[in-house]
């Protein structure tokens, strides 16, 4: 998935030939998942049309303060645009708008709403080789570079003067992979490493019988995905489940019983910078598996069970700077049970799930749950989706790195 999902995205277009290439531009951004929405200097309307531009972007195009031919001459509000937007990019970005931008000559719609941006914002030039090369050009460059702006260097090629050099817009692939990359290398937890636990185990009785329980597996996988769109790798180590997770910063690795879990987390607990312990693990596994199928004969029948290892607990004893996320599924003295499992298992943080609470558990999508941290502070937590609490969970690892 692109990082460029659920963006909302602003799109500058000035007028230059290059403005034919944002019709492409826009259709990527649409394609990875973003939201658009295109503002037009009225000399763009020259080389590409608002309609075209409305269309594939889905939203109406703006290009003036008001619309001329709305009777009530509706007023476009350039502080709504750009505050509605997460980035700002301005493609083409030809030498008159650059120079506007350079002095905040505000006298289009464009530029009123560039200057009111706080998203970043990035510029694609477009220009003939030697406007690009002008010292008036280049220091405009350094100027909005300084003013905190990105550049998108224009590349070489064949010039619509029929000159060949540099001042050609990026292609709009190349504008979609230079925003990926740079979005990608300031995600928050770009460069972590998090393990994360899911699902149920599996403790075989027989070759066909086995203890398990209705884990779904999808808080762990919810966690996963929100630590992988926040830039980490993760470790995803999980029972069975019939969940499915594409993303190459997500490595998954299947195991069935606790003791296979345990052995999974231990290979990979050392260089993690987080473990978190979503899985629904066995608290006890049979003592002894039977070779056969066990073939039903007494009326009555036992089965003697032993404790499992507790994953979490010896991650707790051997963890260095990890931070160590637990759950507590709880039904009664929920608060006192959860702090109690903290020190038991030396704990960060537990996210506490009562039963008691309607729409939090196994079965649901939702999950309501409680935050208490290592101090002792605790944070009731509304009733939402578990890919809601997954972010409330990530942000809780945020803060611990950034705070
Ligand atoms: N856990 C684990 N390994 C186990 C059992 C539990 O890693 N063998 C983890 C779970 O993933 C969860 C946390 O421990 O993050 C709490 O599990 P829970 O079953 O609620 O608590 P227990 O410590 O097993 O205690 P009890 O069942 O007595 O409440």
């Amino acid at each position: 998935m692109s990082v460029l999902n659920g963006k909302k995205i602003l799109l500058g277009v000035s007028g230059g030939i290059a403005a034919y290439k944002t019709a492409s531009l826009v259709r990527l951004f649409i394609k990875a998942g973003a939201h658009v929405q295109v503002i037009m200097t009225p000399a763009s309307k020259d080389f590409v049309t608002p309609l075209t531009l409305s269309t594939l972007s889905k939203n109406p195009v703006y290009s003036s303060f008001f619309n001329e031919e709305d009777q009530d001459a509706v007023w476009n509000n350039h502080v709504d645009l750009a505050l509605w937007a997460d980035l700002m990019i301005i493609a083409p970005a030809t030498a008159n708008t650059l120079s506007k931008m350079v002095t905040g000559n505000s006298d289009n719609l464009l530029i009123a709403t560039y200057l009111s941006a706080k998203c970043p914002v990035y510029f694609a030039p477009a220009m003939d080789l030697d406007m690009y090369k002008h010292p008036s050009t280049l220091s405009g460059f350094n100027t909005l570079k300084q003013f905190g702006n990105l550049m998108i260097p224009a590349e070489n090629g064949e010039l619509a003067s029929g000159l060949s050099g540099e001042g050609r817009m990026a292609e709009p692939e190349n504008i979609v992979s230079f925003l990926e990359a740079d979005l990608e290398s300031k995600l928050p937890l770009k460069g972590k490493k998090i393990l994360v636990t899911a699902g149920p185990t599996y403790e075989a009785i027989d070759p066909v019988r086995f203890i398990g329980n209705h884990s779904s597996g999808k808080m762990g996988f919810d966690i996963a995905k929100a630590a992988a769109n926040l830039g980490a790798s993760v470790i995803l180590i999980t029972g069975p489940t019939h969940l499915k997770v594409e993303n190459s910063l997500i490595k998954v690795i299947n195991v069935v019983s606790a003791q296979e879990m345990y052995d999974a987390c231990h290979l990979n607990f050392d260089d993690a910078d987080v473990a978190i312990a979503a899985a629904a693990v066995a608290d006890y596994k049979p003592k002894f598996v039977a070779v056969q199928k066990i073939k039903k004969a007494a009326d009555e029948f036992s089965i003697e069970l032993e404790k499992t290892k507790d994953i979490l607990s010896s991650l707790g004893k051997i963890k260095k700077n990890q931070f160590l996320i637990g759950f507590a599924l709880e039904t009664e003295n929920e608060i006192e049970n959860a702090k109690l499992k903290i020190q038991k298992k030396n704990l960060d943080l537990i996210v506490l799930n009562s039963l008691q609470d309607k729409g939090a558990g196994f079965q649901y999508q939702t999950n309501k749950v409680t935050f208490i941290d290592k101090e002792f502070k605790i944070e009731p937590m509304d009733l939402k989706s578990k890919e809601s609490v997954a972010v409330d969970i990530l942000n809780k690892v945020i803060g611990h790195f950034y705070e």
